[in-house]
C-alpha cells in the first residue's frame, strides 16, 4: 500500500466511531469509503441499513453483507453521512466527484445531518480549484455548458464516462474558486446542468484527515 492509501485508511477507520448502531447510515463514493467500508464491518458495528451514493459503493457494501436501502424508502433523516473529497477547504467547503458519484453523493449528503468527510492531507487546500471542477450535466447540454464555462475563465475537458444516471462529466480546469457558494449557486443555474461538483451550500461537518503524523479530526 502507498503512502497515500495508508493516509486514507488511517482517516477511513477513524470515521467508524462517527457510525450511530441501528439508525441509517449513508456512505459516499470512492477508494478512502472503501476502506471505510472494510473497517466498518471489521469493527462489527451494525447498522439499520446503508443508504448508497452510488452503483459501485452498493455493490461493495453488499458484498461486505450491509443492507442497503433507496433513499426514498426511508423516512425522515439519516444522522451520518460519511464520505471522502477531491479537495477541501478551512471552511469544510468541498471539491467533490472525482469518482464521477457527485449527484448520488450530493442527493444523500443533502438528506444526512451530519457530514463526516474522510481525507488524506493533499486533499487540504488554501483555495478550491487546483482539482478539475467535476460537472455532471445532461448529454443534450454538453457543449453549451462548456461555453459558459469558457466565459468563466474555465478549461473544460469531458470526461469518457457515463454517469450511474446516463449523463457526462465536464471537468473544468483553470477556475480560481474564491467564493464557492457563489460559483456553486451560479452553475446550479445553468439548464442541463445536473449537479456541480462544488459543495458548499451542503459542506462537510466533521473532517478526518490521514497523514503521516497520524490523524486530525476537525469540526
Ligand atoms: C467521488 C468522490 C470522491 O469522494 C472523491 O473523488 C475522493 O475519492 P478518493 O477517496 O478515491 O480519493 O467525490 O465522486
Amino acid at each position: 500500500m502507498d503512502e497515500q492509501a495508508r493516509k486514507k485508511e488511517l482517516a477511513a477507520k477513524a470515521a467508524v466511531d462517527y457510525v450511530i448502531e441501528n439508525e441509517y447510515l449513508g456512505v459516499g463514493t470512492g477508494t478512502t469509503v472503501s476502506f471505510f467500508i472494510a473497517a466498518l464491518q471489521q469493527s462489527g458495528k451494525k447498522v439499520k441499513a446503508c443508504v448508497s451514493s452510488s452503483d459501485a459503493t452498493t455493490r461493495q457494501l453488499l458484498a461486505f453483507g450491509f443492507p442497503v436501502v433507496e433513499l426514498n424508502e426511508i423516512q425522515g433523516r439519516i444522522p451520518v453521512y460519511v464520505d471522502g473529497c477531491d479537495e477541501i477547504d478551512a471552511n469544510f467547503n468541498m471539491i467533490k466527484g472525482g469518482g464521477a458519484a457527485l449527484t448520488g453523493e450530493k442527493i444523500v449528503a443533502q438528506a444526512s445531518d451530519k457530514f463526516v468527510c474522510i481525507a488524506d492531507d493533499t486533499k487540504l487546500v488554501k483555495q478550491l480549484g487546483a482539482f478539475a471542477l467535476p460537472l455532471e450535466v445532461l448529454p443534450k447540454a454538453v457543449e453549451q455548458i462548456k461555453k459558459s464555462m469558457e466565459g468563466i475563465r474555465g478549461v473544460p475537458k469531458v470526461r469518457e464516462c457515463i454517469t450511474d444516471y446516463g449523463n457526462n462529466i465536464i471537468d473544468v480546469s483553470g477556475l480560481q474558486i474564491q467564493d464557492p457558494l457563489k460559483l456553486e449557486e451560479a452553475i446550479n443555474q445553468l439548464p442541463g446542468l445536473v449537479t456541480c461538483g462544488i459543495f458548499a451550500k451542503r459542506g462537510a461537518d466533521v473532517l478526518i484527515v490521514g497523514s503521516s503524523d497520524g490523524i486530525k479530526i476537525t469540526t
